[in-house]
């Protein structure tokens, strides 16, 4: 069976006191979740929280912290920068790389992605790793093409056993933070294709055991339909992360 996840991405917002009162929220509601070792929730908070969080949920087995990012070096004078192997070391277990804003806005390109997969392997880290069309892409309606060069020129560089330790994410840019959220149909159809793009590339039992995200105005509204199609398999969820009660009934969903 594979996992189920739920990730919050809260990007660059939440002060110190917001992201207290936010974790102390969704601990509250730990009971209720009805997590398992299946079932799991992430956390990526900015970098300056994620020791507190990671050391938080030492006691609460389902949810775990990530990181947005890291580095695609190893150590050393890269000023700002923060390595896999420092994530790792504060009890960390995820990390996002390739999402859309940090190739658009961060320049990086799926070979600097690639990089940082392997590092955030080697210090045994699961990637969290992020593809999606533009919407120039989708009207266009060459949105298959432009995800499988996306998975292609990166994440289909590991090996079979290198694959079968990282999650994918499907956010399509448009429905990033703009209330358009794909529709249950749409997004269902990317993700049978991403499906079969693993089962042609790797193998049918990895294909089956690759959890798949999807993220885009992903609401405590529209959250259960979307995760009630068969190969979507939990969602990356930004603005209602920032709040409790909805994350918290996202997760419910
Ligand atoms: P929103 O949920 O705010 O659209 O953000 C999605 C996202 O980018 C999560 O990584």
């Amino acid at each position: 069976m594979r996992k189920k996840i739920i990730t919050g991405n809260w990007k660059m917002n939440a002060d110190k006191n917001e992201a207290v009162s936010l974790v102390n929220g969704l601990l509250e509601k730990y009971g209720e979740l009805n997590l398992s070792e299946n079932k799991i929730v992430v956390i990526a908070p900015p970098f300056p929280y994620i020791h507190y969080i990671s050391s938080v949920f030492i006691k609460h087995p389902y949810f775990f912290a990530g990181a947005q990012n890291c580095s695609e070096y190893e150590k050393g004078a890269y000023t700002g920068e923060v390595s896999a192997k420092i994530i790792a070391s504060l009890d960390v277990k995820y990390v996002i790389i390739g999402h859309s804003e940090r190739r658009q806005y961060f320049r990086e390109t799926d070979e600097i992605l690639l990089q940082k997969i392997y590092r955030a392997q080697k210090e045994k880290l699961i990637p969290i790793f992020c593809c999606g069309e533009s919407l120039e892409s989708r009207e266009a309606g060459d949105h298959f093409t432009f995800i499988k060069k996306q998975l292609d020129d990166c994440v289909f560089h590991l090996t079979e056993e290198e694959f079968g330790n990282i999650v994918i994410a499907y956010e399509p840019i448009w429905a990033i933070g703009t209330g358009k959220t794909a529709s249950p149909e749409q997004a269902q159809e990317v993700h049978q294709f991403i499906r079969q793009q693993i089962k042609e590339k790797y193998s049918e039992s990895t294909a089956e055991q690759t959890t798949i995200l999807y993220g885009g105005s992903v609401t405590a509204k529209n959250a259960s339909e979307l995760f009630a199609e068969k190969d979507i398999d939990g969602g990356l969820v930004g603005g209602a992360s920032l709040k409790a009660d909805e994350f918290a009934a996202i997760i419910k969903a």
